[in-house]
């Protein structure tokens, strides 16, 4: 049996998670939770934090360097996503503090989430959905919300890290030709590897699952969607500034592209005026992993993660790997 610790180092949640991940923390810490369902600001954060040595925080939360230096005693910063790009990892990692995230149990989630999306605007649901609620269907009709197929067409899968291939695999069922493009070399059966711009101007659905860093900032930007087919759709799951939204809402106009599902933005939570405009676009409020299950496993396993550490072993999983 693993010792518990007699006087409990302290730990800031910044947002009440579900599930018991709480509970499995306040075994091993003592808890100060956020008691306001809301994202904090970089200053509130900061006044919670001076005295902690373990902090547990969304990817809504800024981490930057003035937080992370407002924190002398910090140990761990354990963020209840997979993605890191809200905390300043060259600040932690100068710090030695290990930044702790949730690989994995996200995967089939978010890529199912992906499909749902890729579904929705080729076939138009949400368009249909709305149309039916009004009252407006009078009958079956030969010409009535026509979409593309997404059968025997071609997927371009932008990063085939763990939910780009998880999407591919997906796209077996649909007898879909599977493209992918990777910095690095990498394998997948039944799928091939193309430049970034072989896939661009051959896929049919682009679908984006690279994480947000320096040189994916707007990878998708003007000269990308000119590359495109003027009849793809493009998917992203992954953050909101590796594409360009101002050069996604005129490619949208334009006709350069025939449509497009969004579950994350450039500046999160807001969304480029004009983008909710467009019929053609599905927007979702960044849910790629909300599922009972899954967000239930993201808090167990962020707790893992912030015990593991402050008992000086191996957490799950971490971002800079360097600081162990
Ligand atoms: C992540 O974990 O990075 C996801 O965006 C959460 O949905």
């Amino acid at each position: 049996m693993v010792e518990k610790f007699k006087t409990k180092p302290s730990l800031f949640l910044t947002r009440n998670l579900p599930g018991n991940g709480v509970e499995k923390l306040s075994e091993y810490f003592d808890v100060s939770v956020n008691p306001e369902d809301r994202v904090l600001e970089k200053n509130e954060i900061i006044s919670h934090i001076r005295d902690k040595e373990a902090l547990l925080c969304l990817l809504t939360d800024t981490i930057d360097k003035d937080v992370i230096q407002a924190a002398p005693r910090l140990k761990v910063i354990s963020n209840y996503a997979v993605g890191f790009n809200n905390i300043d990892i060259i600040e932690a990692t100068h710090r030695k503090i290990p930044v702790c995230i949730t690989p994995g149990i996200l995967t089939d989630t978010t890529a199912d989430l992906t499909w749902a999306l890729i579904l929705a605007v080729t076939r138009r649901i949400i368009e249909a959905d709305a149309f039916t609620r009004n009252g407006l269907f009078t009958g079956w009709s030969p010409s009535l919300f026509l979409g593309l197929d997404v059968s025997q067409k071609t997927l371009g899968i932008v990063g085939l890290g763990r939910i780009g291939a998880a999407v591919a695999k997906r796209a077996s069922g649909f007898d879909m030709k599977v493209i992918y493009s990777s910095r690095s070399k990498k394998e997948m059966v039944g799928a091939e590897q193309v430049s970034l711009e072989t896939l661009l101007k051959t896929a049919d659905i682009i679908s984006l699952h690279v994480p947000l860093t320096k040189e994916t900032h707007h990878l998708i930007d003007e000269h990308q969607f000119q590359l495109m087919k003027k009849t793809a759709y493009l998917i992203n799951t992954t953050r909101g500034a590796v594409v360009k939204e101002s050069a996604l809402l005129n490619a949208l106009k334009k006709g350069e592209i025939l449509g497009a599902g969004l579950d994350v933005y450039e500046n999160e939570p807001q969304i480029l005026e004009g983008l909710t405009a467009l019929p053609n676009v599905v927007l979702l409020p960044h849910i790629g992993s909300a599922t009972y299950e899954t967000r239930t496993k993201m808090a167990l396993l962020a707790a893992d993660n912030a015990i593991a550490i402050i008992k000086g072993q191996k957490p799950h999983a971490i971002a800079n790997p360097e600081v162990l």
